[in-house]
């Protein structure tokens, strides 16, 4: 888990200038800013965190690092949704599969919207990761590996569909119907997590088929 928390973090510090970019069109051009000081605080402390720290554990730590070091909306946002989803990896039997990771999105999105309280269509992080759940939540019997792989087809044409979409909630929604044909930038770094996540559990976690001579 560690490893995977070290490279999302480490894309959202790539990426800075390109979510704030993003920002800048329909926000106060903060988002990288933002993304990139939550994902330096995780890195400052991750490895002072207990070897024998959970996955669970480790999650919880990422949604309390974003929710004390970072401001603005997306930071309170990322925090609560990682803590929340950190119960889904609790508990000695839980398996590295499509059901444990549906849950994790279901406990994410709850959170989030509980907090915010926007929906889907609202143009928000919640039009990525709301498609996403709903990936896991239509193919548990999907192989992993296709699944994973499936997600990330969904989530980059997901990011692209915030462009058509008025934002209705954050700041971007006093743009009313200018904020249309922009890509919203909290949906374009959760589409970076899940990228950097989704790999890193494929390189790792799932066997890759012999390579034909
Ligand atoms: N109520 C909300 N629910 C879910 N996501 C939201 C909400 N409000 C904003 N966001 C997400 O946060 C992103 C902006 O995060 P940022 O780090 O720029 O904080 P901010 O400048 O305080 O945000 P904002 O001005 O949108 O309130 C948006 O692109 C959107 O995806
Ligand atoms: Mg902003």
């Amino acid at each position: 888990m560690k490893g995977a928390i070290k490279i999302c973090a480490d894309a959202l510090i790539k990426e800075r200038n390109y979510l704030t970019e993003l920002d800048t069109k329909i926000g106060d051009g903060d988002h990288g800013i933002n993304m990139a000081r939550g994902a330096q605080s995780v890195l400052d402390e991750l490895d002072d965190q207990p070897e024998a720290s959970t996955a669970s554990e480790l999650v919880k730590f990422v949604g309390e690092a974003f929710l004390m070091n970072v401001g603005g909306s997306a930071g309170p946002l990322y925090g609560s949704g990682f803590i929340a989803a950190s119960k889904a990896l609790a508990g000695s039997k839980v398996a590295l599969d499509a059901k444990t990771i549906g849950r994790f999105l279901h406990e994410f999105n709850a959170a989030v919207q509980k907090r915010g309280h926007a929906e889907a269509g609202d143009k928000t992080m919640l039009d990525v990761t709301i498609p996403l759940e709903k990936v896991f939540a239509d193919n548990e019997d999907m192989p992993l590996a296709d699944l994973l792989k499936l997600g990330r087809d969904t989530v980059r044409d997901s990011v692209e569909y915030t462009k058509e979409l008025e934002a209705r909630r954050g700041r971007a929604s006093y743009l009313g119907a200018r904020s249309i044909g922009f890509i919203d930038p909290g949906a374009a770094s959760a589409a970076i997590i899940w990228r950097e996540a989704s790999l890193y559990i494929e390189k790792n976690f799932i066997a890759q088929p012999a390579v034909e001579a």
